[in-house]
């Protein structure tokens, strides 16, 4: 068996061990296996996953950012030690909440694009210029600003290469951005997009409860299921294998 096979197998196993049949989205698999085939099939007889897969936390009924954040997103070391860097520099106090979530996208939903995906799941909870700099961040990642000591990540010649060259939609999005009154506040995550972190600081989720109060618009009957234009992001980070 090749390694593919041996963890489709592991995962057929697993699956069937689950009372209900597994079928991910095509974007779950995209690459590994070619969307042009469409999904394996299911087992006879067996019902699909409709709502919470059981291999991850059951989310509470009105589920809270910080539920997201304990219970979805992954370490967030990187958000909650950036966060208390603005805090720290002291930016203000709503672009800090945008530093605390600037990643969430990576953290617990999907990569690329992370800063459009994440600005437009949080657009109907937060102040339109919080969205507006997490969408930002992301292309102005890439640009140098001396004028606030911004250098182009080192991370980041490690990651791409010192060849790469932002796609043509990012060097757009970048010369929009530059010059929008609200340039400076996505320029604040760059600066405060902490990677060289400590690991022995250790920053508690808690530190943000009362930015997260007064700067994120928590609807009353939980994120997911309140009727904004987001809300099935969120539904879909909660039930990731839901299969309608
Ligand atoms: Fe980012
Ligand atoms: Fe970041």
């Amino acid at each position: 068996m090749t390694m593919l096979e041996r963890a489709e197998a592991a995962e057929q196993k697993m699956s069937d061990e689950l009372d209900r049949a597994v079928v991910k989205s095509a974007i779950y698999t995209s690459g590994e296996r070619d969307p042009r085939l469409g999904a394996p099939p299911r087992t006879p007889g067996k019902k699909v996953m409709m709502g919470h897969d059981p291999r991850l936390p059951r989310m509470p009924e009105k589920p809270t950012l910080m539920d997201f954040f304990t219970l979805r997103f992954g370490p967030a070391n990187h958000l909650l030690q950036s966060a208390r860097l603005a805090q720290k520099n002291g930016v203000d106090e709503k672009l800090v909440l945008a530093c605390l979530v600037h990643d969430v996208a990576i953290a617990g939903f999907i990569r690329g694009d992370h800063g459009y995906w994440a600005a437009q799941m949080f657009a109907p909870y937060v102040d339109e210029e919080v969205s507006w700099a997490i969408r930002y961040h992301q292309a102005l990642r890439f640009f140098a600003d001396d004028s606030v000591g911004y250098q182009y990540p080192k991370l980041y010649l490690e990651l791409f290469g010192d060849d790469y060259v932002p796609d043509p939609y990012i060097q757009r999005d970048y010369q929009m951005a530059r010059n929008h009154k609200w340039y400076m506040s996505a320029r604040q995550i760059c600066v405060n997009d902490l990677y060289a972190f400590d690991p022995d600081v250790k920053v508690e989720l808690e530190e943000f409860t009362d930015v997260v109060g007064r700067h994120f618009k928590q609807p009353a009957e939980g994120l997911g299921f309140d009727a904004s234009p987001t809300s099935h992001m969120w539904r879909t980070i909660m039930w990731p294998t839901k299969y309608l």
